[in-house]
């Protein structure tokens, strides 16, 4: 069965769409909020990756959301961009439907809860003024794009007749993907697949439309559900890099790809996804928002290929099969990930970071990475790809008001511990000098002498990019103020500059969003 889609034209029955929402729902999850820059950069790598939807934001929310949405759509080609909006919301559709306009194709997502809990306590609605919403927001929608997805909030914990009224009335408005949400991550594989094989079966029409799944990982089965869900006859799967996104996350797209992937007898399905970019997609995520993967994870942690016993090591040198079901190569990671030496030219650096996917760079930026390559190159054995990123996101970080310039720190047993910092504040060199507990502490307090402040650091968090003493830090440190939360991140292979940098990467992030003077943002 074929299924002509206004985006994809025709769409053959064993080909899947994948709908990445990591700029959405994922940056939904605490800590997680990526500024402008950080999200086209995702969305850059989302596009190489081949993804076909990049869910780019909650218009409506704040214009913080309503600019990157407006922007991806501007500067992303390639893959389809969707803006999200409530069915029956104010100005959420007018919203989405500005905020996606420059896109080459466009998609308006909205979305409203149809569950007996949900419509009584959270909308406080009758279950006909909610399908009366349905067909009025699908219509609007479709005012502003013939790509349009309607999905039912707490879909599988509708009642199912109520959920066959609410799909047949979308379709009928002209919804042309219908999205059946898990979204408290509370089903099974056996409820997801009959969930989809039902509403098939049932709703008129359901042979025109393409059905799509989106699991929540409250009971770790988000990535199982979203395969049942293809059994049951869904062709789009929602996905985000990492499984990032509300509570325990969303089904990780880099283990679906690769499930569908390794097990064409299980699965006889295709998708577009360059399988070989998924690793430098996740660490640029995990970069950008300073959370690492478990290095347990499926497909991308560090320990996903990594044979530590002696039994399984001697099987995987006479034959990897043995023990590797899938090559790390067609995941992105390389046998040897060593980077250039330190007599390396600007050229071949280029070279090497459009490799990494950097290629977008102005020449401040690349001169200004250059000389920390080399500085870094003096100072360690072995430069990496990993310590390479960390040194490049730390440049091309938002240095709006804010650059890090230099630090000697007196630290020890004996003494307190003393920190001289400087600081380019808006172009100008200031210094000061302050105490503390220890070197971090008095750090931090230099930063607070230089650039007086009144956030609270929430949280500071340390781990090393590679192994061995010498190895970069990458710090995380999250401040809030007046309820505004922002997290920095920094790298340098000495851990107090690290820390340094990624408290100052934060406070320009503060001042941004003080600004902008955005309100609070709305979330799905
Ligand atoms: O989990 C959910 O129900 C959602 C919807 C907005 C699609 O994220
Ligand atoms: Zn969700």
């Amino acid at each position: 069965m074929t299924i002509d889609h206004p985006s994809f034209g025709r769409i053959d029955d064993d080909r899947i769409i994948i709908f990445d929402t990591t700029l959405r729902d994922g940056e939904q999850s605490p800590g997680f909020s990526m500024n402008i820059d950080e999200k086209l950069r995702m969305a850059d790598l989302l596009a190489s990756l081949g993804v076909d939807v990049i869910e780019a934001g909650f218009p409506v929310a704040s214009q913080g959301d309503f600019d990157s949405v407006y922007e991806i759509a501007k500067a992303i080609r390639g893959p389809v961009i969707c803006g999200l909006a409530r069915t029956g919301g104010r100005d959420d559709i007018a919203r989405a439907g500005e905020a996606i306009r420059p896109a080459e194709r466009r998609r308006i997502h909205n979305f409203i809860s149809t569950s007996p809990l949900h419509m009584k306590y959270k909308l406080r609605m009758e279950p006909e003024t909610v399908l009366d919403l349905i067909t009025r927001g699908n219509t609007e929608a479709r005012n502003y794009t013939d790509d349009v997805e309607w999905s039912a909030e707490d879909g599988s914990r509708t009642e199912p007749d109520f959920l066959c009224r609410c799909v047949e009335a979308a379709i009928r408005a002209g919804a042309t993907t219908i999205n059946i949400p898990d979204t408290v991550g509370y089903a099974t594989p056996d409820d997801i697949e009959a969930l989809f094989a039902m509403l098939r079966e049932r709703v008129p029409g359901a042979e025109t439309v393409i059905f799509s799944a989106h699991n929540h990982n409250d009971l770790g089965l988000a990535v199982a559900n979203t395969l049942a869900a293809v059994r049951g006859g869904a062709r789009q799967i929602e996905c985000t890099i990492n499984g990032i996104g509300e509570r325990a996350g969303n089904a990780a797209l880099e283990e679906i790809a690769m499930a569908i992937r390794t097990r064409p007898d299980a699965m006889p399905y295709r998708h577009n996804i360059v399988t070989e970019h998924l690793l430098r997609t996740s660490r640029m995520l995990a970069t950008i928002t300073g959370f690492d993967v478990q290095p347990n994870k499926a497909i991308v942690g560090r320990n996903a290929f990594a044979h530590e016993s002696g039994i399984h090591q001697d099987g995987v040198l006479k034959n990897a099969a043995t023990y590797e079901i899938m090559t790390p190569e067609s995941v992105g990671w390389t046998k040897s990930s060593l980077v250039l030496g330190k007599h390396s030219g600007r050229a071949a650096f280029r070279d090497k970071l459009r490799a990494l996917g950097y290629g977008e760079l102005g020449d401040n930026q690349i001169n200004d990475a250059f000389a920390r390559f080399k500085d870094l190159a003096d100072r360690k054995k072995v430069v990496y790809d990993e310590d390479l990123v960390a040194l490049v996101d730390d440049e091309v970080r938002d240095h709006a008001t804010l650059r890090f310039v230099a630090l000697d720190v007196t630290a020890g047993s004996r003494r307190p511990a003393e920190a001289v910092l400087e600081l380019d504040v808006r172009g100008e060199p200031v210094t000061a000098t302050a105490q503390g507990a220890g070197p971090v502490d008095a750090a931090f307090n230099a930063v607070r002498a230089v650039f007086p402040h009144q956030a609270s650091l929430m949280l500071y968090s340390v781990g090393a990019i590679t192994e061995g003493s010498d190895a970069q830090a990458r710090t995380t440190v999250r401040l809030q103020e007046d309820g505004k939360m922002v997290d920095g991140q920094g790298a340098d292979s000495d851990t107090v500059v690290s820390a340094v940098r990624a408290y100052v990467h934060a406070l320009n992030k503060l001042i941004t969003k003080r600004q902008r003077a955005e309100p609070e943002a709305l979330t799905a």
